[in-house]
């Protein structure tokens, strides 16, 4: 359906995206866009009603101050500036403090001033993607890695809706996932794609290539260059298939910084999939906002459990297997893990906690087990709060909860004698150990 929608133009603000969420959250599309914009290139974007310039200390390029096409101004549309000094219209300093206060004026300017009528719903989203899918695609084939994460299972979710069984999916067990995660992704799409759903078990694979690897770099990059070759050995064994699809949302377009849609795929080929491939990308979400992405998920009749996973990086456990990865110690954090965030359910805390997660070292220490002496590993605990991942503080967690947790840990995990708890914000320490 024809949409309204308020475009930003980035003359180098931080809060691009705060600022497009939040006329996305009044019900009205936005689309963030350079700050060079022709009249021509606005007239093609369908449907805008008006035009933030939003000005910022990032606004000299090559030691001038940058300003949008001056024939902008004259071009009738209604425009709201902040932060802009050179704009020839009305304009603000800076946006107000509050999120109150800026929802308020955005109220002001995308109602009033631009007669924008609410319309940008996830229900005419999914509407729209679905025609818009299938008009791409007609009756050729898609590739998708689902790797089980939120982008992926609702990209997954919505080309079923719009494509059926021309949809293909490959998952891929490295070994280094959470207990039972495999299995979830399994069952969550083993109905509706049948034997378009292929599941490949590489742990064995991953292992192997992994072995005696200790730098946390190279770890990454291992796994990386790994994964690629399953998912292209698989692609190779399939026939006609014409397009890859990609959970690439739109932080990723905007953050990548380019101006065409050209350059922000190659930048942004979600794990890193090489261009010989030779397939056209579908990218359904690419228009959406984190939150969004969620949203559509709850609408496509995604669970919540799915919708609401805490995030979990592309290397998974490997990371978390501190220095080189041995089954033991794999196995030692997979159980805790799940101990960790069955317990956290059971509390509520898996609502309140950003990321909570077990990590394991690769050093031993003393214990006494049934009067014996052992010599086993510790298991840290490590959850944080955090609102954009670059800064994080520590989740304070009832002293009772971290009593049970580290009970069943020492009880029910072999190869455990000591659990940890880590106290450090980021910065100085990062989320993950590695
Ligand atoms: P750090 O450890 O850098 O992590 O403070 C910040 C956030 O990013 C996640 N993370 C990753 N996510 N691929 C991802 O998709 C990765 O390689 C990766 N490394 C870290 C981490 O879990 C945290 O949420």
């Amino acid at each position: 359906m024809k949409q309204d929608m308020i475009v930003v133009l980035d003359l180098g603000s931080t809060k691009n995206t705060e600022i497009a969420r939040a006329v996305r959250n009044l019900g009205v599309y936005s689309e963030i866009h350079p700050h060079d914009i022709t009249v021509d290139q606005l007239t093609q974007l369908s449907g805008v009603k008006g035009i933030i310039i939003n000005g910022g200390k990032n606004n000299i390029v090559n030691g001038a101050v940058i300003d949008v096409m001056p024939e902008i101004y004259h071009a009738g549309y209604p425009i709201l500036s902040v932060g802009h000094p050179l704009a020839k219209c009305e304009n603000l300093e800076t946006w107000p403090d509050s999120e109150e206060e800026i929802r308020n004026l955005l109220k002001g300017f995308v109602f009033d001033v631009c007669h924008a009528q609410p319309n940008w719903n996830m229900k005419n989203f999914i509407e729209d993607q679905v025609k818009a899918i299938r008009e791409q695609v007609g009756n050729k084939k898609v590739l998708l890695a689902l790797s089980g994460g939120v982008d992926s299972t609702v990209v997954a979710t919505l080309l079923i809706k719009a494509i059926g069984k021309q949809l293909v999916c490959v998952h891929v067990n490295t070994g280094l996932m959470r207990k039972g995660e495999s299995e979830s992704i399994v069952r969550l799409f083993e109905k509706q794609l049948g034997e378009n759903l292929i599941f490949v078990d590489a742990s064995e694979r991953f292992l192997k290539k992994l072995e005696g690897i200790a730098d946390p770099e190279q770890k990454r990059k291992i796994i990386g260059a790994e994964f690629i070759r399953v998912f292209e050995e698989e692609a190779k064994k399939l026939d006609g298939i014409e397009f890859l699809a990609q959970g690439t949302i739109y932080p990723d377009v905007v953050e990548s910084g380019t101006k065409t849609m050209e350059t922000i795929k190659s930048h942004h080929n979600v794990g890193g999939l090489p261009k010989d491939l030779q397939f056209k990308l579908v990218e359904p979400l690419y228009l959406l906002l984190k939150d969004e992405v969620r949203a559509c998920g709850l609408e496509l009749g995604l669970p919540e459990s799915m919708v609401y996973r805490q995030p979990f990086p592309g290397p998974g456990l490997g990371v978390r297997c501190l220095g080189a990865i041995t089954k033991d110690r794999l196995e030692a954090i997979r159980e805790s893990d799940s101990i960790l965030r069955e317990e956290f359910e059971k509390a509520g805390l898996n609502k309140k906690v950003w990321q909570y997660f077990t990590v394991v070292p690769d050093f031993m220490s003393v214990g006494v087990k049934n009067q014996v002496r052992c010599y086993e590993y510790p298991v840290i605990i490590r959850a944080i709060n955090t609102v954009d991942a670059m800064t994080a503080d520590v989740a304070q967690i009832d002293w009772s909860i971290l009593m049970k947790i580290t009970d069943r840990i020492l009880k029910e995990v072999p190869h455990v004698n000591r659990v940890c708890f880590d106290l450090s914000p980021k910065p100085p320490a990062t989320i993950e150990w590695e």
